[in-house]
C-alpha cells in the first residue's frame, strides 16, 4: 500500500485541528510536519510546541521533517513532542550517524532526507541505520514549488539499490515537493511509497476528494513497492 502524507505547511494554521481531521477522514495515512529554522532553509515555520499540539489531535502518525541545522540538539524534544517518524537532513549535520542512532534509541523511526543535489552515495555507510529515506523533489524551504523531473531517475536508482541490498521491504522511500494528482502515479511507479503533498491537497477545490482521487490512482498501480 502506498501512503499519502499531506504536508500541513499548506494547511490553514488557524484551523489546524479542522484540517487534520479533514485529511485523516479522507484517507491520509500520516501527517507531514515541516520544521524550518531560517538557517538550513530560508524560511521559519513551526517548532516543538506546535508538533506537541498536533499530536494531541492526530489519529495518524506524525511524520516530522526537520529542516534545521544541528538537528541532533532537538531530537529528544521532537521525540517527546510525539514524532513517530523523525527525519533529519544529511546536509545539516556532520553527525548523521549519531543523529539517526539517537532517534532510534527513542523508539522513533529514523528518516534521512537528501536535497536535490545530494547524491545517493551518501547512503553507502548508512543503509542499516535508516527506516525512511526522504528524497527532496524541490529545494526545501517552501510549499508550492515545481517538481524537479530529475528526481524520477534518482528514485529509480534508489529503488534498485534497496532491492539489491534486500532492503526494499524494510526502508520507506518518501518524496517531498511538487507532488500532485497529475504526477503522483509517476512518482510512485519510480519507486516512492510515501507521497508528501502540500499545496496539491490543501489548495485543491475539494481537499478530501483530492485525497480520495490520489489514493485511487495509487491503488491502480502494481503494489510492488508496498510500505514496509
Ligand atoms: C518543502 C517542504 C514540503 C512542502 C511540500 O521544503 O519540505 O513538505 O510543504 O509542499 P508542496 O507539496 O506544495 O510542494
Ligand atoms: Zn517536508
Amino acid at each position: 500500500m502506498y501512503q499519502i502524507a499531506p504536508s500541513l505547511l499548506s494547511a490553514d494554521f488557524v484551523n489546524l485541528e479542522r484540517d487534520i481531521r479533514m485529511v485523516e477522514q479522507a484517507g491520509a495515512h500520516m501527517l507531514h510536519i515541516d520544521v524550518m529554522d531560517g538557517r538550513f532553509v530560508p524560511n521559519i515555520t513551526i517548532g516543538v510546541p506546535v508538533v506537541r499540539a498536533i499530536k494531541r489531535v492526530a489519529t495518524t502518525p506524525c511524520d516530522v521533517h526537520l529542516m534545521i541545522v544541528e538537528p541532533e540538539k532537538f531530537i529528544d524534544a521532537f521525540c517527546n513532542a510525539g514524532a513517530d517518524i523523525l527525519t533529519v537532513h544529511v546536509e545539516a549535520t556532520p553527525h548523521v550517524h549519531r543523529a539517526l542512532q539517537a532517534i532510534r534509541q527513542r523508539g522513533v523511526k529514523a528518516g534521512l532526507a537528501l536535497n536535490p543535489h545530494t547524491p545517493l552515495s551518501v547512503l553507502d555507510e548508512l543503509w542499516s541505520d535508516v527506516d525512511l529515506i526522504l528524497i527532496m523533489s524541490v529545494n526545501p524551504g517552501f510549499g508550492g514549488q515545481a517538481f524537479i523531473e530529475q528526481t524520477l531517475d534518482k528514485l529509480q536508482r534508489l529503488r534498485q539499490m534497496l532491492e539489491s541490498r534486500g532492503l526494499a521491504d524494510k526502508v520507506m522511500v518518501e518524496v517531498d515537493g511538487g507532488v500532485k494528482l497529475d504526477n503522483i502515479d509517476q512518482v510512485a511507479a519510480a519507486g516512492a511509497n510515501v507521497l508528501v503533498s502540500g499545496s496539491g491537497i490543501f489548495k485543491a477545490a475539494h481537499p478530501p476528494q483530492m485525497i480520495r482521487d490520489m489514493n485511487d490512482k495509487l491503488k491502480a498501480l502494481h503494489p510492488s513497492q508496498a510500505v514496509p
